[in-house]
């Protein structure tokens, strides 16, 4: 599904990653890391939104570097941004609309791509007239979710998704992408990986722009590394 092969890019003259090699099948994989360390740098070189100095990214088997975010989204990619970017002036059900607004595949399917988004997160049914700005913080990052996912996406990409929310609703979120891994592929970031690890099934450690780590969820529950710098133990 998504390719990525000795990926480096950066910002001016820095360069940020560092030959990073990355694979997404049918399967959820976490990227790990700090503050700093790459995450949503490589998220943007995948949707088009940085510069990809070398390397090859593909997706469904055709090389997408530089190729730009919309059409990233026509081919069956969504992303939920580190910063949410809903609109607060505008309801639940208008800024899950969005989500399939702009793209052919989605557009006709509004209605049936809501009903799921509302057996994920029956709350927003109950809000879907509020103002999403008026939602709790939990109940935002829900409707960020819900609305990538109303572009029936093959990938779904979540720039840490935990950020800024209590422990109650993170591992909220964790439930619903482990129930949504079922049908959909799954890219997610974190720095919280004691929480991704019962939603993700692989994942890689991102340290300094180099991948210092890959292995499943439960060898990297076991591995010495992660359980020291990761899961504190
Ligand atoms: N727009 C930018 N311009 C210049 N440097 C940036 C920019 N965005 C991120 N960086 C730098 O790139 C590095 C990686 O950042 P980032 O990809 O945001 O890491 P992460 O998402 O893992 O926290 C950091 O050193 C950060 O300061
Ligand atoms: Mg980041």
């Amino acid at each position: 599904m998504l390719k990525i092969t000795d990926l480096e890019c950066g910002y001016g003259r820095m360069k940020v990653l560092q030959s990073v090699s990355l694979e997404v099948g049918a399967e959820s994989v976490g990227l790990f890391g700090p503050n700093g360390a790459g995450k949503t740098t490589l998220i943007g070189a995948v949707m088009g939104l940085n510069k990809v100095w070398s390397g090859v990214i593909e997706f469904d088997g055709k090389r997408v570097e530089g190729v730009d975010t919309h059409l990233m989204a026509r081919m069956g990619v969504a992303l939920v941004p580190q910063e949410r970017e809903l609109f607060p002036g505008m309801s639940v059900h208008d800024n899950l609309v969005l989500g399939a607004a702009y793209i052919p595949h989605a557009k006709d399917r509004i209605p049936d791509q809501m009903e799921k988004v509302f057996a994920l997160f029956p709350i927003l049914k109950e809000r879907s007239k509020q103002l999403a700005g008026t939602m709790s913080g939990g109940q935002q990052r829900m409707v960020a979710i819900g609305r990538a996912l109303m572009s029936n996406p093959k990938l779904l990409i979540l720039d840490e998704p935990s950020l800024g929310l209590q422990p109650s609703i993170v591992s909220e979120v964790f439930e619903v992408l482990k129930e949504l891994k079922k049908t959909v592929s799954i890219l997610v970031t974190e720095q919280n990986v004691r929480e991704s690890l019962r939603a993700i099934d692989r994942g890689y450690v991102l340290e300094n722009g180099k991948i210092v780590i890959q292995d499943t969820a439960q060898g990297l529950k076991t591995n010495p590394y992660v359980l020291k710098s990761y899961l504190g133990i």
